[in-house]
């Protein structure tokens, strides 16, 4: 990420802690703290952190961490104070806080665990502070994306189509979901990827009827339709992306049908611009499916990718904000049927005043 991109994000952040009358925010969701601060180090489960970040409405932000990881972080954050703990994070952190005359803490609400949230209390009101629960402070701030971050984003679309065209070109019956899977993700790494941005969804025949199918030692015959849903994540932004195609010759029902949700994409697609909501879109592409006779897929139409790949804004009957110029959003409509299968095509595109840019070239032969 580039210094002055973090700078500004830092600035942001300080701005609305100060308009808001809070002192700092603790940052413990590894996205948002990645995104402000640079450093890459993940979390393993829910119950191990590899480190926070303690951002004061004013002045040198820091980064808590322990010693696995404490050279990584001043190496990757180096507008963070980088402090290292041995004997737990909320010492150090009631120290910080002490120090620097922190009297009302955020926190992300959404991202904290009960029993780390029992402690942190204590703590606090031991210490007299007042804690403040925040949802969505920075989520929001990652929803619109500079230009550098569309650059990032086209560059990991462009991988990932790269990715599927190479492994497409050697998919041949008997094979199976998972060594599929296995190949697409084991390409994205030599490609350059950091890795699977989700763990890649390969599936044949009725396995697609599930939308979110996990990979099954199932072997591909002649004729079954396959559905493949993969992204990457490179230099932390991510992927994602839908083809669904036939190992050899499609039949007509499935040339419909693959016509119908292309339709209901495209449409989708062409609804995309600031000002219009999320519900707006997706009832667009939903009822373009419904009007050509089918049953309308129980997923919303899409979602917001940044460096998380599940992220605001969200395209589905809920999605009450308007759309803004510089959001990044999937359009992925899809029909199943338990007795047949499955059909799902995604692309990525960024909101424009006027429309969108398709980030996918689709020049994958698969159109129909
Ligand atoms: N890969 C999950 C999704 O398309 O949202
Ligand atoms: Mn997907
Ligand atoms: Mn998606």
């Amino acid at each position: 990420m580039s210094r002055n991109a973090e700078l500004e994000r830092l600035t942001r952040v300080q701005q609305v802690l100060r308009r808001k009358r809070l002192d700092a925010l603790l940052v413990s969701q590894p996205d948002n703290r990645r995104y402000l601060s640079g450093y890459t180090a993940p979390d393993h489960g829910i119950q191990e952190s590899a480190g926070f970040l303690l951002i004061p409405a004013e002045g040198m932000p820091h980064l808590l961490t322990d010693s696995r990881f404490t050279l990584q972080a001043e190496a990757e954050s180096p507008l963070f104070q980088v402090d290292t703990y041995a004997k737990g994070m909320l010492q150090l952190l009631e120290k910080l806080c002490k120090k620097s005359g922190v009297r009302t803490l955020a926190f992300e609400s959404d991202y904290f665990l009960h029993s780390s949230f029992l402690r942190l209390a204590a703590m606090a009101e031991k210490r007299g502070l007042t804690l403040q629960a925040e949802s969505g402070l920075i989520e929001k701030m990652r929803a619109i994306k500079d230009e550098h971050e569309l650059r990032l984003l086209r560059q990991s679309t462009q991988l990932n189509e790269k990715v599927f065209q190479s492994v497409y070109n050697t998919i041949e019956p008997g094979m199976t979901e998972r060594e599929i899977a296995l190949a697409l993700e084991l390409t994205m790494r030599e490609m350059g990827a950091e890795g699977p941005s989700f763990d890649t969804i390969v599936a044949f025949g009725t396995n697609a009827a599930r939308p979110h199918a996990v990979p099954t030692d199932r072997e591909l015959q002649a004729g079954d339709l396959v559905l493949i849903d993969m992204g990457l994540v490179y230099q932390g932004y991510c992927s994602d992306m839908t083809r669904t195609f036939v190992a050899g010759k499609p039949d007509q029902t499935y040339i419909d049908r693959h016509r119908a949700v292309r339709k209901a994409m495209l449409a989708g697609i062409g609804a995309v611009r600031a000002g219009v909501t999320g519900a707006e879109v997706d009832r667009i592409a939903r009822q373009t499916l419904i009007d050509a006779g089918y049953e309308a897929f129980g997923h919303g139409l899409g979602h917001g990718v940044g460096v998380a790949v599940h992220e605001e804004p969200r395209l589905s009957p809920r999605g009450t904000k308007q759309l803004q110029a510089g959001m990044v959003v999937t359009v992925e409509p899809g029909l199943y049927l338990a007795d047949w299968g499955g059909i799902r095509l995604e692309n990525m595109v960024i909101v424009g005043e006027d429309g969108c840019e398709v980030l996918n070239q689709d020049t994958t032969g698969l159109d129909l």
